[in-house]
């Protein structure tokens, strides 16, 4: 295809230009993306504002003809009463979460501060957004034929993303594969075994190449024929486009835009989502935690160069022993980087490093105002105490609790 452009929607590499049209199947990763060079990451190319709305509580109805999986599907001859009853099958509970300015919230920051809560979402956290999208797309791909076999799903993730994975796996009957890190919370793991995906606990051994290796063995089983049920847009760039409703919802909402918003980052893709959603008049605060800030640290370097994503492995280098009580933000790499990079730099916004302290009055402030949020679900707010200072009483700034507290 010709490069895409906004009429011509489709898929761009954000490192190397390759384009892929939005009616190609499959288009997880960029097509020179490769087990010796993975730093490719594709990003969608579309005009998705512009789309009609259909009324529709759930919000992959409400936004379906902007998101990228149902164009792919409308392009291959399904109509969008076909995409919407793919999204019942799928995703029929997914409802547009609540968003509200919170008062306890806002009197202690001395600042407009509004919460979308996310806490309720299905599998308790953001993550069944990302995953939705590529799992209707499979589905979506069997309805037209282009799959006949059901090669299994596969995901590396220690929590939500995995409880999610396996929910939305389980309700169409699709067979998956989790890889785990030992330290499993035994929260998530007795919950995860209830929903019968295959788990592989991967341990760290002598001589292992450097980085997570539950991840090393999700790439070695998708190198094996198994489909990247990731959260990461650079194993699937599929997990970023259904993600971008959370920012469409605020972006739609009554109350109006926000002037920035406070973003828990771990991997990235729920930032860089955000971001998308919500547009560059949005200041994207990107919140790490300052046991594991490797964005941080790789905005620094952006700085010193003039086209950083020529440059991904010297800029985004895994953080040696990440820790925090917001476990869920401990990806040693931002694999997403550059969609939140790009997100910042658009409106203005920049990385926050909150300390461990931030993070613990952040999850009580958060609990006191009513919201059974986990240390990771509400560490963005941790970076709006950081930042408290520079904050007016009239600035209304956004967070997102993202993820229900599991003890
Ligand atoms: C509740 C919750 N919020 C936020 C995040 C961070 O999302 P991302 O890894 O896309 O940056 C995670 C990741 O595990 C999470 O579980
Ligand atoms: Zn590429």
């Amino acid at each position: 295809m010709g490069q895409p452009t906004p009429d011509q929607p489709g898929w761009r590499c954000a490192v190397c230009g390759a384009t892929e049209a939005i009616g190609t199947p499959f288009t997880w990763r960029c097509p020179n993306a490769s087990v010796d060079d993975p730093h490719h990451l594709l990003q969608i190319v579309d005009t998705a504002a512009a789309e009609p709305l259909l009324d529709d509580r759930n919000p992959l109805i409400r936004f379906g003809p902007r998101l990228a999986w149902w164009r792919w599907a409308r392009a291959n001859g399904l109509s969008d009463q076909d995409c919407a009853a793919l999204t019942l099958e799928v995703a029929g509970d997914f409802v547009v979460t609540p968003y509200q300015r919170d008062g306890t919230i806002s009197a202690a920051i001395g600042a407009e501060v509004f919460v979308k809560d996310e806490t309720g979402s299905v599998a308790g956290s953001q993550k069944s957004r990302h995953l939705s999208s590529i799992l209707l797309h499979l589905r979506a791909a069997e309805t037209l034929g282009l799959i006949t076999e059901r090669p299994p799903l596969a995901i590396a993730s220690c929590g939500n993303a995995a409880l999610a994975a396996a929910t939305l796996a389980a309700r169409v009957g699709w067979p998956i594969q989790v890889f785990v890190p030992e330290w499993m919370d035994p929260a998530y793991s007795q919950k995860l075994n209830e929903l019968g995906p295959q788990i592989t606990t991967c341990r760290r051994n002598a001589g292992d190449p450097p980085g997570d290796p539950a991840l090393h063995q999700f790439r070695a089983a998708v190198a094996a024929g198994a489909i990247p049920f990731s959260v990461q847009g650079p194993e699937n760039a599929y997990c970023l486009d259904a993600g971008r409703t959370m920012g469409w919802e605020i972006a739609h909402d009554p109350l109006g835009l926000p002037d920035a918003v406070f973003v828990q980052v771990g991997g990235g893709a729920f930032a860089s989502c955000l971001g998308r959603g919500l547009g560059p008049s949005v200041q994207m605060w990107a919140v790490q935690a300052e046991g594991c800030a490797p964005l941080a640290r790789a905005w620094e370097r952006c700085g010193r160069v003039s086209d950083p994503v020529q440059h991904w492995g010297e800029i985004m280098t895994p953080w040696e022993s990440p820790h925090s009580v917001a476990d869920g933000i401990l990806d040693d790499e931002t694999y997403d980087w550059i969609g939140v990079m790009q997100a910042m730099r658009a409106s203005g916004g920049g990385p926050v490093v909150a300390s461990e302290e931030q993070i613990r009055e952040a999850n009580s402030l958060a609990r006191a105002a009513g919201y059974q949020v986990s240390h990771t679900g509400s560490a963005g707010l941790a970076g709006l105490l950081a930042r408290a200072e520079t904050l007016r009483p009239t600035d209304r700034v956004a967070v997102v609790m993202s993820g229900v507290a599991r003890s």
